[in-house]
């Protein structure tokens, strides 16, 4: 009895979900596929999935359709991390947990842990088999389980979709190689190299050191496949109406193990056009738009998280509009680009004018805050505003890159360049924070002092991204200040990709230093704890603030202006090494959420490389 009404209320809701977005969703499909039959089949099968998924994540998703902004709340703290190098396996990670409470994170990245060929997955982003977990990692019943251990603890797992490629190894890449029209028509295969040829003069190398060219001779085919990325890694062709059914589907399998928050890997990547540079283009907005509405309407309590490493104008669309909504959240990649640009240059009007654009766009708009990510940092930077202060792009990322890697007088980062172009004289950097702030360097030469100002850095850092709107994404590691580990160099399926450098194991002795607060490892974690507590505590740092930055007579100091229930935080950074006396706006009583102390302030002494958190009632 009770299971027949609780099925006829399931279906209620999911009939209430579908008929919200049935007509926009029919409409965008048509217009790209103009096909009613393969529709029709997309629509059985959403509810097929509707039907398989579990009642605790129905329940989550009826919560979640409630209080739609639940990914927003100011305690959202992610953290990413490889299963492997963290914990070995999906239950290892699970047995961490206690950890990661003690780390304050409410959101678990979970980097790629699908089924992908060893020495050709690209990291994990070449996948075999959308519905099996690498077997040395576990299976998906240990990913469904650790879903469960999460959600009991209020913790939110994120997983990759890379929707845009397969790995040569899938099912379908396979029967393409063996000649399937069926299974060719689902990739881009060209016999004749012409097409190719067009192609290449209008695209752009991703890889262009390690992964040269846009396309792979398949000698045996006597064909072309397109490869974007890695010549392993064969581009879905999304004009197919089945590729995207499919693609659907494994999205919501994805879904229904329990995962939150799903990453759509190179998204700007997935539709191809000749003659264009197969970035961005509308069709891409039209499907990134039908996934939210077959997410909406299956599983609403899921969010999108779009990896758009793209400039800026080029990444706000994705969030689409109000009504129309595509991506929930966004990275902030050209902040965390221009942050790094501005701890060289000790010049922060850059990055004045980055926030000043971010904080003029709607506050709907969820970005997610980073310093450093499993990726290189490529320096897409507004060169436009550079050069009017007399920076010019090629001998700027050259500056940069010498900075970072320090070779500049004065610098204290360590790192490697990646995919340096030869041609163009173009690369881009991989480091960890730590690294790049000088923690490494100061270890190593044994200079306390070094030390200190590293570990200042990095705190201040830290800080900053905390005080960015949105949500901030710690790397795994950066909590312990770890370092640059150079053991990839000696393994042959890893040394030509830089990016290992900072994707070391996790050194759970140094988790053992947290207790000491002299360690840096003690510095580090406490320090940050400390902040994401104030941070979790205080409305100043809701979503709904109102920011802004101010003006201030000094080109290292950068000053944000947050307001939020009758509340003003004053946040100022120094972006440099020298300390700097601040003068605030007026005498007046502030507390300083740091110290927590509560006085008459008129001018505060920021040490180099200091920050300050200051509230006054407004
Ligand atoms: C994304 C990933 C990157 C990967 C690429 C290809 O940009 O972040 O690591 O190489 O997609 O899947």
């Amino acid at each position: 009895m009770g299971k027949k009404s609780d099925t006829g209320e399931n279906d209620a809701v999911f009939a209430r979900r579908m008929s919200r977005h049935h007509d926009e969703l029919r409409w965008l499909y048509m217009e790209l596929y103009d096909n009613g039959a393969m529709f029709a089949e997309l629509c059985d099968q959403m509810k097929r999935w509707y039907d398989g998924r579990k009642e605790t994540l129905k329940r989550l998703d009826a919560k979640r359709e409630k209080e739609e902004t639940w990914y927003r709340r100011r305690d959202m703290l992610g953290m990413m991390m490889y299963i492997d190098n963290f914990a070995g396996t999906i239950k290892g990670v699970q047995e961490k947990l206690p950890y990661l409470e003690k780390c304050n994170v409410s959101y678990i990245h979970l980097m790629p842990f699908l089924d992908s060929p060893r020495g050709r997955s690209d990291g994990g982003y070449a996948v075999a088999d959308f519905r099996r977990v690498k077997p040395e990692l576990g299976t998906m019943e240990d990913l469904a389980a650790l879903s469960e251990q999460c959600h009991k603890k209020g913790i939110s797992l994120c997983m990759d979709f890379v929707m845009n490629h397969t790995s040569e190894d899938h099912e379908w890449a396979v029967k393409a190689r063996q000649g399937d029209g069926e299974y060719r028509g689902r990739y881009f295969f060209y016999d004749d190299p012409s097409v190719p040829q067009e192609f290449e003069k209008t695209v752009p190398q991703v890889f262009p050191a390690t992964a040269p060219g846009n396309f792979t001779f398949l000698p045996e085919q006597g064909s072309y496949v397109m490869t974007t990325f890695y010549p392993y890694q064969w581009d879905l062709n999304y004009r197919n109406p089945r590729v995207f059914n499919e693609m659907m589907y494994n999205f919501l399998y994805l879904a229904n193990q329990g995962i939150d928050i799903i990453r759509i890997d190179a998204v700007p990547y997935i539709w191809k056009e000749p003659g264009t540079n197969c970035r961005n283009l509308p069709q891409v907005h039209t499907i990134v738009r039908m996934m939210r509405m077959i997410g909406e309407i299956v599983c609403p309590g899921v969010v999108l998280l779009g990896e758009v490493v793209m400039e800026p104008d080029k990444v706000a669309p994705y969030f689409g509009t109000v009504e129309k909504p595509e991506c929930h959240m966004l990275y902030n990649v050209t902040t965390m680009a221009t942050t790094w640009h501005t701890v060289a240059t000790e010049d922060v009007r850059l990055l004045r004018k980055q926030m000043d654009t971010v904080c003029a766009l709607p506050r709907e708009y969820t970005f997610l805050n980073y310093l450093r990510c499993h990726d290189d940092i490529g320096w897409g930077l507004d060169y436009g505003a550079l050069r009017a202060w007399g920076m010019q792009e090629t001998p700027h990322k050259k500056y940069l890159n010498d900075y970072f890697q320090g070779k500049t007088e004065g610098s204290v980062s360590c790192g490697e360049l990646y995919n340096e172009d030869k041609e163009t004289g173009d690369a881009r950097f991989c480091a960890t924070t730590a690294s790049m702030c000088g923690i490494e360097r100061a270890g190593f030469e044994h200079d306390r002092q070094k030390m200190e100002l590293a570990i200042s850095k990095d705190i201040m850092l830290h800080a900053y991204m905390f005080t960015q709107s949105g949500i901030p994404m710690l790397y795994s590691g950066d909590e312990i200040g770890q370092v640059n580990d150079y053991t990839y160099r000696e393994d042959p399926e890893k040394a030509a990709d830089s990016r290992y450098i900072h994707r070391g194991r996790f050194d759970w002795a140094l988790t053992d230093r947290i207790r000491s607060r002299d360690s840096v490892q003690g510095r580090l974690f406490n320090a940050l704890s400390g902040l994401e507590k104030i941070r979790r505590r205080e409305a100043v740092f809701s979503a709904d603030a109102e920011v802004h930055t101010k003006d201030y007579s000094d080109l290292s100091i950068l000053w944000i202006v947050r307001r939020a229930e009758g509340e003003e935080l004053h946040a100022v950074f120094n972006f440099s090494s020298r300390v700097k006396k601040i003068w605030m706006p007026e005498t007046a009583v502030y507390t300083d959420l740091l110290a927590e102390k509560t006085k008459e302030v008129t001018t505060v002494d920021l040490p180099a490389w200091g920050f300050m958190w200051m509230k006054r009632k407004k």
